[in-house]
């Protein structure tokens, strides 16, 4: 459906987008999940028409977009900065596409109130924008980008300017909406839950490249190198390969025991042990149980061999 191929941007001899092949399915989400300056908001540009790419182009429905304008490519686009009309209302909001297009006021009317009920703000039509939430205000942006009915959904950091609980909410209703919409979106964030829950598949970026692109279980069973496998929170790396933390088994007592804790970190429902092995070795571990050893605890370690992923 969409197709960004061999695309390269460079900004005066600096490689921001460095050869990126990637192609999105019909009613796909494929979340692009990187640190700052990987070349993630590039990338969207680029598919926006926003960025013409040096190298590489851009093809939806077997259309090449070179000679395709922004408002012609059918592509809606949300920021972190929302961008709002701050002069007119919410409804005046929603209803900007559409009046581009020259519809019938009646239609624009009810579309804005279907894309307001789609977004959770009923009612909300003649609010002053202004006066909205930063999350109020997220959704307004997003109905707006919904509401022309765009072929793909462009997301850069929605919910970045959010508060965790928020974030947290929003991520839920987004993706109940992905799914009720049917809508085809590329979703831009450097937060590896939001990239991970979102995503029918997730591409990982850095330093312009796309370094590996792969369902989530795909991702998380095998990452592409020791790097991502550090980024994805696997720190547990030896001789090539990585133990995943859930295989390091930890029991207290039971002999003289090979280790230590040096630390245990609660993480919601699971603890993060931190373990100083008698070999020298520091290993990581998580456990689910409510009681789990403290800081200090001589202790026994086993690796389950299931749990340790050959890096190439
Ligand atoms: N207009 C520009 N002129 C010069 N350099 C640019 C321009 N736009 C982006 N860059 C550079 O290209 C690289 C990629 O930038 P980009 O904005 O795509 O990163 P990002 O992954 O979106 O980062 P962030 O998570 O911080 O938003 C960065 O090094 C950035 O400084
Ligand atoms: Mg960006």
């Amino acid at each position: 459906m969409l197709r960004v191929e061999h695309s390269t941007v460079r900004f005066d001899g600096r490689t921001a987008l460095d050869d990126v092949t990637l192609d999105v399915g019909d009613g796909e989400v494929v979340t692009v999940l990187g640190p700052s300056g990987s070349g993630k908001t590039t990338l969207l540009r680029v598919i926006a028409g926003l960025q013409r790419p040096d190298q590489g182009r851009v093809v939806l429905d077997g259309r090449d977009l070179a000679s395709v304008p922004p408002h012609r490519r059918g592509i809606g686009l949300v920021f972190q900065d929302h961008a709002l009309f701050h002069h007119r209302d919410v409804a005046g909001n929603v209803a900007f596409g559409l009046r581009m297009r020259n519809e019938p006021a009646a239609a624009i009317g009810r579309r804005v109130r279907d894309m307001l009920e789609l977004v959770g703000l009923s009612g909300f039509e003649d609010r002053s924008v202004a006066t909205l939430s930063g999350g109020e205000q997220q959704r307004v942006a997003l109905a707006r980008a919904l509401a022309p009915g765009p072929r793909v959904l462009l997301l850069d950091e929605p919910l970045g300017s959010l508060d965790r609980r928020l974030r947290d909410r929003l991520l839920d209703d987004l993706a109940r909406l992905f799914a009720e919409v049917q809508v085809t979106a590329i979703y831009v964030t450097h937060d590896q839950a939001e990239a991970f829950a979102l995503g029918d598949r997730v591409a990982v970026m850095r330093t312009g490249r796309l370094v590996q692109v792969g369902t989530p279980d795909a991702i998380w069973a095998q990452p592409a190198d020791a790097d991502l496998a550090h980024f994805l929170g696997l720190r547990n790396v030896r001789d090539g390969s990585v133990v995943r933390p859930e295989a390091v088994l930890v029991r207290v007592g039971g002999g003289d025991g090979n280790g230590v804790v040096l630390a245990a970190i609660r993480q919601g429902p699971t603890v993060r042990l931190v373990v100083s092995l008698d070999s020298g070795e520091t290993l990581e571990a998580l456990v689910t149980s409510l009681e789990h050893p403290e800081p200090g605890d001589r202790v026994s370690v086993e690796i389950d061999p299931a749990g340790i992923v050959e890096l190439p």
